[in-house]
């Protein structure tokens, strides 16, 4: 039992537990998707554009939501590095979460190729017809989740960090489902 018993509110736990499966998802759907030239192809593609629009509204509701309820205080015994660096790489997180999906609609966009969410569904183009500013922002999205990709995998260390080793009580902050009476 440890002294740090705060918790993320309910819905950041939700939406963070969420958006963690569909990001993950979409990095090895993008990854299997420039991998094939199967027919798989364009199944792919499909899952992925609405998935990432998915994202990037679920990412307002969620940074809506970070207004409203702000997350718990690190415990005290986290040093001023980890506490800076904590920090920094949710930036950059919530930056990715933000820019990735823009920047895929704004590609699609700038190639002037059809952005199809389901069926007849389409979203509107939000850049002009391009083809260089289409190849800067196809290598932009590549670089993006390259950055998205490792800032995950930090965190991910950090979070076992704490929940295996340092047990302070900061992974149950995000991954317990309990609530405390001490919150
Ligand atoms: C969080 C959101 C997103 C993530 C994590 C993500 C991730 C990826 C990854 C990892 C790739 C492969 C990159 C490479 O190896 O070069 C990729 C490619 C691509 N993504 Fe995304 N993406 C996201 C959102 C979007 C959105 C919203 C769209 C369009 C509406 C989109 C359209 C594309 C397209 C067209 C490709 C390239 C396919 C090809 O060249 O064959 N992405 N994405
Ligand atoms: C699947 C493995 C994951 C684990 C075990 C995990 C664990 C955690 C834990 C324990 C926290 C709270 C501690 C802290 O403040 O650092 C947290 C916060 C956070 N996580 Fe994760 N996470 C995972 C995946 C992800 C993914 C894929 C993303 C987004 C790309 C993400 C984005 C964030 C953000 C932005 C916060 C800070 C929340 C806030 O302050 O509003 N996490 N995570």
């Amino acid at each position: 039992m440890t002294a740090y018993a705060a918790r993320f509110p309910i819905l950041s736990r939700l939406l963070h537990w969420l958006m963690a499966a569909m990001i993950l998802a979409m990095l090895f759907i993008g990854i299997g998707m420039v991998a094939t030239v199967s027919k798989r192809y364009e199944l792919l593609v499909s899952i992925h554009r609405p998935l990432g629009i998915a994202i990037l509204i679920l990412v307002v509701v969620r940074l809506v939501n970070r207004c409203l309820n702000p997350p718990p205080a690190l415990p005290d015994t986290v040093p001023p590095v980890q506490r800076w660096a904590a920090k920094a790489s949710h930036i950059v997180l919530y930056a990715s979460m933000v820019a990735m999906p823009l920047v895929g609609w704004g590609m699609l966009s700038a190639e002037r190729y059809p952005i199809v969410l389901y069926g007849p569904l389409q979203l509107p183009s939000i850049l002009p017809h391009n083809v260089a500013l289409y190849a800067w922002l196809r290598s932009l999205h590549t670089y993006l989740a390259y950055l998205l990709f490792f800032t995950f995998l930090a965190h991910f260390g950090a979070a076992l960090f704490h929940g295996l080793i340092r047990r302070d009580g900061v992974f149950e902050s995000m991954a317990s489902w309990r609530s405390r009476a001490s919150k």
